[in-house]
């Protein structure tokens, strides 16, 4: 206990205050195998929402771990730049052009999805020559300058935060469809609202839209079937390229394609990705077409730390890894077989107002009453308290947090689910 109180002293005396711990009794985890993890109280927790949603192929695989070892062991250069060689750098940008859709095949590697998506943003304005992005209302891209003016959500927004050349068109969010419309009477108002922001908004033509194909801090909202192909056309007529924030969905997370974006037919012209891909280690990474990459040559751009070798022996590991384990058809299965499960407790709990998500990114809305839909938000950081004491570990989402959020490894095991099943029903029968 002496150790959890000296380090939340030091929290508190040293650490900026807006970085807020999740429960009441802030949790100190020092131990994690797989899908479990455990804290310095020897508490194992089912641990279904992955740092934030960053573990892919199961915490402390066992495969990263051996590579970590011989790399170690045989003092291999520990960190070095793009300005030398490395066998890590070019593996990972190799692997990742292999599992991006189409022609996508250059890459940039970052430490972190927001300098990804300041990449991003950046190849997209050099490449067009234009200055506006279309970003969504909802939408979260990272905690950096680019992606805090894309930002759509105003809990992350500072007074004094430039807005730079971004404008937010409505997000798809048929929970709570802006027009009001139901998944039958929708005629995809969602995407015309992008022609009509770029109409009102810009001078007619854009650098990009970016999006997230499942909204992911927003609360795992998932747009309608049509509207990622409908805006890409909207996108295209007006100059722009179309960015896939794949920070959340990306590496198998859906269960259908390593790119979540490649569920909706939609060939992107970026892809943004961090998290899952290095499954908790600090890699992030663009991938894009030869053409709108060549747009920056004749400028240096550099830095320190991106595709560093150990992390991208591990990001380039993890591909591997999902690719041998078959860890898409499992988020698949698996992901099916929770929905099951939550369709169940939903009847038991109307609490539950929405479940959505694809594979394992799963979300799951809660609303006082399923008629008004009034966000149930002290309920839900109550239930992360009563999961908690199931041993449960989830996350929270939506605008007002009133969103649960569940993302496990992507070699979550059927028993597994179960213990997460019956753990959330009785979370809930104790709220
Ligand atoms: C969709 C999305 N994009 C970008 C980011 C920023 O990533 P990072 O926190 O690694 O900078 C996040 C982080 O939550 C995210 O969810």
């Amino acid at each position: 206990m002496e150790k959890r109180e000296k380090i939340l002293g030091q929290r508190h005396a040293y650490l900026y205050p807006t970085k807020v711990p999740y429960y009441r009794e802030p949790i100190h985890l020092v131990k994690a195998k797989g899908s479990y993890v455990w804290d310095d109280q020897g508490n194992k927790y089912l641990d279904v929402i992955g740092g934030i949603v960053s573990i892919s192929v199961g915490h402390n695989h066992p495969r990263i771990k051996e590579k970590m070892k011989q790399m170690v062991e045989s003092d291999a250069i520990q960190h070095t730049t793009y300005l030398y060689l490395s066998e890590y750098m070019a593996d990972f940008a190799e692997k990742i052009s292999e599992v991006a859709p189409g022609s996508l095949d250059k890459v940039y590697m970052t430490n972190s999805g927001s300098e990804a998506n300041e990449m991003a943003v950046m190849t997209a304005r050099t490449s067009t020559g234009n200055q506006m992005v279309i970003s969504l209302r909802h939408g979260y891209h990272g905690g950096t300058n680019v992606p805090l003016s894309l930002c759509g959500h105003g809990t992350w927004k500072f007074d004094s935060q430039p807005q730079t050349a971004v404008a937010h068109a409505n997000a798809p969010y048929c929970y709570r469809c802006p027009w009001g419309k139901e998944r039958e009477s929708c005629n995809l108002e969602c995407a015309d609202d992008v022609q009509d922001v770029i109409d009102t908004a810009t001078s007619g033509k854009i650098a990009a839209f970016i999006c997230e194909p499942i909204l992911g801090v927003g609360g795992f909202i998932d747009a309608p079937v049509g509207y990622h192909k409908k805006v890409y056309d909207i996108v295209k007529k007006a100059g722009g390229l179309y960015i896939s924030d794949e920070v959340q969905t990306g590496a198998g997370r859906t269960g259908k394609n390593f790119f979540a974006i490649d569920d909706s037919g939609v060939e992107p012209d970026i892809i943004s990705m961090a998290k899952g891909i290095g499954n908790g280690a600090p890699v992030g990474a663009v991938v894009t077409k030869t053409e709108h990459a060549n747009a920056l040559k004749g400028k240096l751009h550099f830095n320190t730390f991106g595709g560093d070798p150990y992390q991208a022996m591990q990001a380039a590991e993890v591909i591997d890894i999902i690719k041998d384990e078959k860890l898409i058809e499992n988020a698949d299965k698996m992901g099916s077989y929770l929905k099951e499960g939550f369709a169940a407790l939903q009847r038991d709990f109307p609490l539950i107002g929405d479940i959505r998500g694809r594979g394992l990114l799963m979300g799951l809305e809660l609303v006082k009453d399923p008629k008004t839909k009034e966000p149930a938000v002290e309920e839900t950081a109550k239930l992360m308290e009563t999961a908690k004491e199931q041993n449960i570990l989830i996350g929270k989402g939506g605008l007002l947090g009133n969103v649960v959020r569940l993302a496990p490894s992507l070699a979550i095991t059927q028993e597994e689910c179960d213990e997460l099943l019956k753990g959330l029903r009785k979370a809930f029968e104790n709220l």
